[in-house]
């Protein structure tokens, strides 16, 4: 029989840099709610009429209503908030809806409707979109980004408006570079064109504000269990009201609502929701964006600036010596705490991070982080990509100070190593 108890132990030094994957730990607040709700209640909600399932469908109802104050939302209309299970999801949710509104309308009459998208764009916005064009579905256009920083030049994406453009698709900040995109300035040329403005926020939301007035968004795909600190298996796509009018359904089901009509609700959340909830996770979610809320976005943010300037700090002692390659802002200005590097000598960038495992106990990932054009923009593609270190609301400056000193060492052994 299969032991499902994990053994797992491990000794020494953990410091976990890898939030940009998932972010850990999680508040106690989030176990306690998912053990409550495992333990108490249990029920689906929306699937039955007693207390524990009306219970359920509140608490779930509460988590949307903290998500839509977190992004400056109607609260009133909670119901504009769809439930995910990751960003891909969402962001899925939001291309074929969008797509496939517009082909079955007709809207761009002989051309195929016409998508913008850059190339820091992670696979979740790539790959929809090249599975769309490889079906001869829609054009698409990407955007270059500047090689030293990735970031884009919004006029690049004015310029490649055409009449049929249905769609324009950015990440905000890099999962990479931790490039921050300047998603103000190209929500206001997409909401001048009437175009559809969808963000990925997987990589800022919960660590930095995220305002869909101030940045035009309409659509707004993003995680629950990185930023927002609930657990893995939850997102959300926030769907400004009005567009949901412009979206085809991707997937339809029972929702517990209108169980005589064979076909999907209109009504919101309803309509993009079919199937039971992850329930215990959007409960546990739930107490992650009240951990976000109760602390304040602008003091979270300033923490996680400190950490980045105590980042900066640290490499710049290194960063001179010939071996390491830091890619992406040199700067505070326009990223957020995703730092990647590259050291001479750990050509292959997963050594590195197996030498700051074994002898820091430092968690980073390596690779080329489901963000091929990402890595061609800094010409890392076809090297192995970069080792990269994430920040999260827990680390401290003196974990950073730990983190940029451990990359040095590794590289003034390596230096003296070649010598
Ligand atoms: N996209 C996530 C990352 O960058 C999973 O690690």
């Amino acid at each position: 029989m299969t032991n499902t108890s994990s053994n797992f132990q491990i000794t020494g030094p953990r410091l976990y840099m890898d939030n940009a994957a998932t972010s850990f730990p999680k508040p106690k607040a989030v176990h306690e709610a998912m053990m409550h709700f495992a333990t108490q209640l249990g029920a689906s909600p929306g699937r039955g009429a007693y207390a524990e399932a009306r219970e359920a469908g509140r608490l779930m109802n509460l988590c949307r209503e903290r998500l839509c104050q977190l992004i400056g939302a109607d609260v009133s209309k909670p119901e504009q908030m769809i439930f995910t299970l990751n960003t891909t999801d969402g962001l899925n949710m939001a291309i074929r809806g969008i797509i496939g509104y517009a082909i079955a309308n007709n809207i761009t009459g002989e051309d195929k409707p016409h998508v913008i998208t850059t190339w820091m764009d992670h696979n979740s916005v790539l790959r929809p979109f090249n599975a769309l064009a490889a079906n001869k579905d829609i054009e698409q256009t990407r955007i270059q980004c500047d090689p030293q920083t990735g970031l884009v030049d919004p006029d690049d994406i004015k310029q490649a408006i055409r009449p049929n453009t249905v769609l324009i698709a950015v990440v905000h900040g890099s999962n990479v570079t931790g490039t921050v995109q300047p998603i103000a300035q190209i929500g206001q040329i997409a909401k001048e064109n009437d175009i559809p403005f969808l963000v990925d926020a997987a990589q800022t939301i919960g660590h930095m504000p995220v305002d869909i007035e101030q940045a035009n968004i309409d659509l707004l795909a993003f995680p629950g269990h990185k930023g927002l600190l609930g657990p893995l298996g939850t997102g959300g796509l926030y769907i400004r009201p009005g567009i949901e009018k412009r979206m085809i359904t991707a997937k339809e089901g029972g929702t517990g609502s209108v169980s005589e009509q064979d076909t999907q609700p209109a009504f919101m959340p309803d309509r993009f929701e079919p199937g039971s909830h992850n329930a215990i996770g959007i409960i546990g979610l739930s107490e992650g964006v009240k951990y976000i809320l109760d602390k304040g976005i602008d003091q979270i943010w300033e923490h996680e600036q400190g950490l980045i300037r105590m980042m900066i700090e640290g490499v710049s002692e290194h960063v001179t010596m010939p071996g390491m390659t830091w890619y992406g802002p040199q700067s505070v200005k326009n990223r957020c705490g995703v730092f990647s590097f590259r050291v001479e000598g750990y050509d292959q960038p997963q050594t590195l991070s197996d030498a700051l495992e074994s002898r820091y106990g430092i968690l980073t990932r390596s690779g080329v982080h489901c963000a091929p054009l990402a890595h061609q923009t800094f010409g890392t593609h076809d090297l192995g990509g970069m080792t990269r270190f994430s920040f999260g609301p827990f680390l401290s400056t003196q974990d950073v100070k730990y983190a940029a000193d451990a990359l040095g060492q590794v590289c003034l052994e390596t230096q003296s190593a070649v010598k």
